[in-house]
């Protein structure tokens, strides 16, 4: 495969590398780039375009890497920065491009700014960030009541008498990006690494940078104080020339949570990212008709502004799809815990099968959360005393379960991951959902994966139209001759007249879909 295509982001299939979970190859338990590296053949067998690395930055791992201490550095329970560029180079040998993560809302409270800033109040580095004064006669109350993005309040007090935001938790202090120093130093950043030959960068929490300095309250029908202010498309614009300056084949790839599509859009002007995840897709229903309307409002909303969409299902925030999809409620929202609900995993692996195929044939691009090629489900099971995440104890749902680390081998734990013991435990059911028991099986969720991105691969999909069949179905073309049906429905639908079968995620009944399962078909007259 050549590496060379300008624009790869916008039909790209994406694999997400959680680095904590992939493979340990060190012996401590945690994953590391060594067993990345070891398992890279995985990522080619599977036939995936890119591999975006969530953070792996020196960090006192208050938030599992996303508190950064120092962009330039890899955090040595990871390794080292010559393993980093190692994989870098040998990723692209293989075809593989490299996406990595940025995390510019916030940085570490071990970050030497924020030490500086702490140990001085008259340091430069305290306009780095937001220190107030409390409110009350003796400051002794938050500057404002803003509610965390974990829960919580958002506000700390410092041994001198002031406060500091972090929208998350106290150990990830806010930037304040009206600050030129914090501007100039991230756009640094980004050179550091598209230097390294990175080929994307990733942006976290990309819609919080910007706060209004007023910090009024958070009010129904007034501008909202720190989420989605216009000003933060200028930072956009201004990465977006640093990304172009490197020959246009270098992406920004935004992590933008936001319920009005078209604001959500704002962000993939021609000026500024390339791409965003679609979060509206992943929380959707698996409901034909509301599954169906957000295709079409994904699709009119990007290509209002010329952008690919993308396709995901999962990643390392969320309750993984198998789970979610055997619930009675198949949505998803940080809003709606629904922890502990029954899960039927027979129909939520059915489901996750169908939406592999749905996912990989939609117009964009297509992302997958490591694991997710498995057929690996939420671990449920994790004893609250063995949590490692903050967001648990602030919203009451821990997202230690979908950040479990990958059985590999073997039919018991740590299945090949490590040689010690796993930092989360794995389930011992998963001794089905090894790479090495679903390799060679055609009915395994693995090998639907590569069949299915090999297919995708072949094909050159083109222009996207819906096909009238059963309402009950969610049915599109590809061009002249290409289908994919899926059916939602609780019964058996008739497949159209004239085509023959490329895929399916299940057995066919005749010609007929069973319920919970997609097909892709070429259509012969
Ligand atoms: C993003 C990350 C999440 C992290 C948060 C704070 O949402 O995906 O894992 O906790 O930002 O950085």
């Amino acid at each position: 495969m050549s590496l060379k295509d300008s624009q790869w982001w916008r039909d790209a299939v994406i694999y997400q590398v959680y680095p904590r979970s992939y493979a340990d190859a060190n012996g401590d338990g945690v994953g590391d780039i060594a067993g990345i590296r070891a398992r890279l053949g995985h990522l080619r067998d599977l036939g995936v375009d890119a591999i975006w690395m969530s953070p792996w930055y020196p960090s006192p791992m208050a938030d599992a890497g996303y508190d950064v201490a120092d962009f330039r550095d890899i955090d040595p329970v990871f390794g080292s920065l010559t393993e980093a560029e190692a994989l870098i180079e040998e990723a692209h040998a293989a075809g593989i491009r490299m996406i990595v993560d940025i995390v510019p809302n916030h940085i570490s409270s071990e970050h030497p700014w924020f030490k500086a800033a702490l140990a001085d109040p008259d340091a430069k580095e305290r306009d780095y960030f937001w220190f107030r004064p409390g409110r009350g006669e003796n400051g002794d109350e938050m500057p404002t009541d803003w509610r965390g993005e974990f829960g919580g309040t958002t506000w700390t007090r410092t041994p001198d008498g002031s406060w500091y935001l972090h929208l998350f938790t106290p150990e990830q202090p806010d930037l304040n990006w009206d600050h030129p120093d914090v501007r100039a130093e991230f756009e640094s950043i980004l050179r550091f690494w598209f230097d390294r030959g990175v080929d994307g960068i990733r942006i976290d929490s990309a819609a919080l940078l910007l706060k209004d300095p007023a910090l009024p309250e958070v009010l129904e029908d007034s501008p909202h104080p720190f989420h989605d202010l216009d000003g933060v498309h200028e930072v956009y614009r201004s990465w977006r020339r640093i990304a172009d300056s490197y020959g246009g084949d270098r992406a920004l790839i935004g992590e933008v949570w936001m319920p009005e599509v078209e604001r959500f859009a704002n962000y993939l002007r021609p000026d500024e990212l390339h791409a965003a995840f679609n979060f509206d897709f992943l929380g959707c229903a698996w409901d034909p008709r509301l599954m169906r309307e957000c295709v079409d409002r994904t699709l009119h909303a990007h290509a209002a502004v010329g952008a690919p969409a993308t396709w995901v299902l999962s990643n390392h925030d969320v309750t993984r799809h198998v789970t979610r999809y055997g619930r009675e409620d198949t949505t998803f929202s940080f809003d709606n815990n629904l922890d502990g609900t029954p899960v039927d995993l027979e129909v939520g692996t059915r489901r996750a099968r169908a939406a592999a195929l749905l996912s990989l044939s939609l117009p964009g691009a297509t992302y997958i959360y490591q694991g997710e090629e498995l057929g690996l489900w939420e671990n449920e099971n994790i004893p609250p005393e063995e949590f490692q995440d903050p967001m648990w104890g602030r919203r009451g749902h821990s997202r230690d379960g979908c950040r479990v680390p990958l059985p590999w081998t073997g039919d018991e734990a740590p299945f090949g991951f490590t040689t010690a013991t796993p930092w989360l435990p794995q389930p011992a059911e998963w001794k089905d959902r090894t790479a090495q028991a679903q390799t060679g099986d055609p009915n395994s969720m693995l090998e639907l994966y590569r069949s299915a991105i090999a297919r995708r691969r072949e094909e050159s999909f083109s222009d996207f139209a819906w096909l009238d069949l059963d309402p009950a179905v969610l049915a599109f073309c590809r061009g002249q001759d290409f289908a994919c049906v899926v059916n939602m429905s609780g019964a058996p639908v008739a497949l159209p007249a004239h085509q023959s079968v490329l895929l399916a995620s299940g057995p066919l009944d005749g010609d007929r879909l069973p319920p919970d399962t997609a097909v892709w078909l070429r259509m012969t007259s």
